[in-house]
């Protein structure tokens, strides 16, 4: 009878091994535990037993019993990894293969410009800001030296949304509070890519428009730092042999304020049509920071002064690249769009 359990054993260690499935498992495990089965047949053998050998008979079918049901588990285990591992390996993707459908996107014209100008400024050692395009009145106007009821306002028809909110006419009031997060305290060196709202609509100019606003405050700063910067700009922008001249403007948080002009790329500034015969092309406004916009953003006008700009983005982007309409900024026509994929 000893003789037959370990040859059961072996039989069962076998067949577990062999088997290939969850359903050959269960039918083992009847096989060899059920009641009913040879090996648990000898059970009932045991009242026929000495007493002294039915001990030792009981650990031997103990230890058999237990060894065939640990070796059912393992195998199931085994099963269910191999089962997983087998369904993983069927659905990897090659992703090796060459995809099939290329058409790309192209990034638009307009976020190529503002990318294009602040790698320039960041090269120069300037960092991003953004401000809100629900902006106070406060900042767009109010900390920018317009007061309520200022003419000046009428320079930008706005967007009020209420009494105290507009849709920011100009990316100008990221200025302000960039100057109020500093708590009067300097360098600041930033430009701030943006959209920007006014009431305004025809081929050259939209309700909605970029702008790329620049400020610089420190200690001394003068006009010539303005210029070089602003040359500098040019001349990676629209090309090497570019110059500027400044001319004498007004803006209302600038003390001086000038409009700056870029000799014509077209015909070199002997006179064309896109400079309209006058060899200068108006480029951006610019100007020494007005002392009462430092005052009122909580810097000391003896000790700081500063210069800032705004540029148009749509404007850059139409004379660099050719564009007679501003509206093809926002009609996303794929044939415009893709025009400028160059990269
Ligand atoms: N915010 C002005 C505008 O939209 C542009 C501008 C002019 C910005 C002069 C400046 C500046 O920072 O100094 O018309």
């Amino acid at each position: 009878m000893i003789n037959r359990i370990h040859e059961i054993e072996k039989e069962a260690e076998e067949k577990i091994a062999s088997a290939e499935n969850n359903e050959e498992l269960s039918k083992l495990q009847v096989l060899y535990l059920a009641k009913k089965s040879e090996l648990m047949s000898f059970m009932a053998k045991m009242r026929e037993l000495k007493p002294e050998e039915r001990a030792s008979f009981g650990e031997l079918m103990n230890s058999v019993k237990g060894k065939i049901q640990n070796k059912i588990e393992e195998k199931r285990n085994a099963l269910k990894d191999h089962e997983l591992e087998k369904k993983l390996k069927k659905e990897t993707i090659d992703i090796t293969l060459p995809y099939e459908n290329d058409s790309r996107g192209a990034k638009h014209l307009f976020q190529r410009v503002v990318d294009e100008v602040s790698d320039i400024f960041i090269g120069m050692g300037y960092q991003i800001e953004e401000g809100p395009e629900v902006e106070l009145d406060h900042y767009n106007f109010e900390l920018l030296n317009v007061p309520k009821d200022h003419p000046a306002r009428d320079m930008q028809d706005s967007f009020f949304i209420d009494e105290t909110h507009l849709m920011r006419s100009q990316t100008s009031p990221v200025q302000a509070r960039v100057m109020l997060s500093k708590n009067g305290v300097g360098p600041i060196k930033i430009i701030s890519p943006g959209k920007t709202f006014r009431r305004d609509e025809d081929a050259t100019h939209s309700h909605q428009f970029g702008q790329i606003e620049g400020l610089v405050i420190d200690e001394h700063i003068s006009m010539s730092d303005l210029l070089g910067t602003l040359e500098l700009f040019v001349k990676k922008m629209f090309g090497e042999k570019r110059s500027i001249r400044m001319r004498p403007s007004y803006f209302p948080f600038t003390e001086p304020s000038v409009e700056v002009d870029i000799s014509c790329f077209e015909c070199g500034g002997k006179g064309c049509s896109l400079c309209k015969h006058s060899g200068w092309i108006e480029i951006l406004g610019a100007g020494m920071v007005h002392p009462n916009v430092l005052r009122m953003c909580g810097f000391d006008t003896n000790k700081y002064q500063g210069f800032a700009f705004g540029v148009g983005i749509e404007r850059v982007a139409m004379l660099r690249y050719g564009i007679d309409d501003i509206r093809r900024f926002y009609t996303n026509d794929l044939r415009f769009n893709k025009q400028f994929d160059k990269e």
